[in-house]
């Protein structure tokens, strides 16, 4: 595992001992910053280390959240040691020749690796989970969506810097920014990626790009504004679909509702839909509030809640190597 000490690190850590996902062996790489620290795996201390040419000689399957130059720099020494990456960084994620996977959407794309597999986006994981299904019963014609973000997208330093400048803005201190570019207490701002010469960030342009690959759909008519907002875990999305032709609310509910990695929480008496605190460390990504678009007979409106950092990256990179195991 490359980038174990990272947020997602930590988190595919967890799932692999969940999941009871077959390893002989397990090696523990990141920098020289955490070489020599030790994380829990199943109940015993392993050893961090620096990575190295070496770190992949015998190695059946890399996953890989260390960035994006960190994947870059290695993609060679793990190609020619053998060994399957799995990346979670958008290094690779556009190449032609890389597919870009989530397994409830377009798991035959895996089988066409040629060593080396993208995790897609963490908001795109999540919002493809509700396209798939609904796309395979009338055609997508546009698709407009609006992100609320949370600190942990960005890492770990981010999740502490958040904890750290809540705590200082209640004791009435104002708040010095480390991680991101500004104080996300008690604040929102819009995400943070070097904006694109057409005024989107790289993040909605990753969300368009990302979306059109993994749904085979080079076309599809998709905008996208992607806000970071003081959540310290767990992505929630404002999203309106707009269909060939009219998709009665109740079938698309039915079609969700039974839908692989979904949960519905709607109660529209209670006014009950999801909220990030009903997804953290959760699989399943909440939708909601699921209603006809007053001003289009053919688009529906939707809500949803997904911790990014399980579904959005950890989860799907390892459900990618189960739908794999079986033919290394
Ligand atoms: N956080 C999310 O929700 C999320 C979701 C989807 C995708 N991703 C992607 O996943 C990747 C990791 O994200 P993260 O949030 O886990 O970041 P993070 O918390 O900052 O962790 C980064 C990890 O990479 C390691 N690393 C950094 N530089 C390295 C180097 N030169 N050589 C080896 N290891 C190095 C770090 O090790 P040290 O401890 O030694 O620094 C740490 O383990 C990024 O590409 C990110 O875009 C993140």
């Amino acid at each position: 595992m490359l980038g174990s000490s990272g947020a997602v690190g930590q988190e595919l850590l967890r799932l692999l001992e969940e999941r009871s996902f077959p390893i002989r062996e397990l090696r523990l790489l990141a920098s020289q910053r955490s070489a020599g620290t030790s994380q829990v795996w199943k109940g015993s201390m392993c050893k961090v280390e620096e990575v190295s040419e070496a770190s992949f000689q015998d190695v059946d399957i890399v996953l890989a959240s260390a960035g994006g130059s960190v994947s870059r720099k290695w993609r060679e020494v793990i190609h020619s040691a053998g060994a399957l990456m799995i990346d979670n960084s958008s290094a690779f994620r556009m190449d032609v020749d890389v597919p870009l996977v989530v397994p409830e959407v377009n798991p035959q794309a895996a089988f066409k690796h040629q060593g080396l597999i993208a995790n897609p986006n963490c908001t795109t994981i999540l919002l493809s989970l509700v396209l798939g299904p609904l796309a395979k019963c009338v055609p997508i014609k546009r698709v407009i969506v609006s992100t609320y973000q949370s600190a942990s997208g960005a890492g770990a330093r981010a999740m502490e810097e958040l904890k750290k400048h809540s705590q200082e803005v209640l004791n009435g201190a104002l708040p010095k920014s480390e991680v991101l570019p500004y104080s996300l207490a008690f604040n929102l701002f819009l995400h943070n990626s070097p904006l694109q010469a057409n005024g989107y960030c790289e993040e909605e342009m990753k969300m368009v790009n990302e979306t059109r690959k993994i749904m085979d759909l080079p076309n599809l008519r998709f905008t996208a504004t992607c806000v970071r907002v003081p959540i310290l875990r767990a992505h929630s999305e404002s999203v309106n679909i707009e269909f060939e032709k009219s998709f009665p609310v109740e079938e698309a509910r039915q079609v969700l509702s039974n839908s692989p990695g979904l949960k519905l929480i709607e109660n529209f008496e209670t006014n009950r839909f999801p909220m990030p605190c009903d997804v953290n460390g959760r699989d399943q990504v909440a939708i909601g509030r699921i209603r006809q678009d007053i001003s289009d007979k053919n688009s529906l409106e939707l809500w949803l809640c997904g911790d990014q950092i399980r579904k959005g990256a950890a989860l799907n990179a390892i459900q990618i190597a189960e739908l794999l195991v079986p033919k290394l």
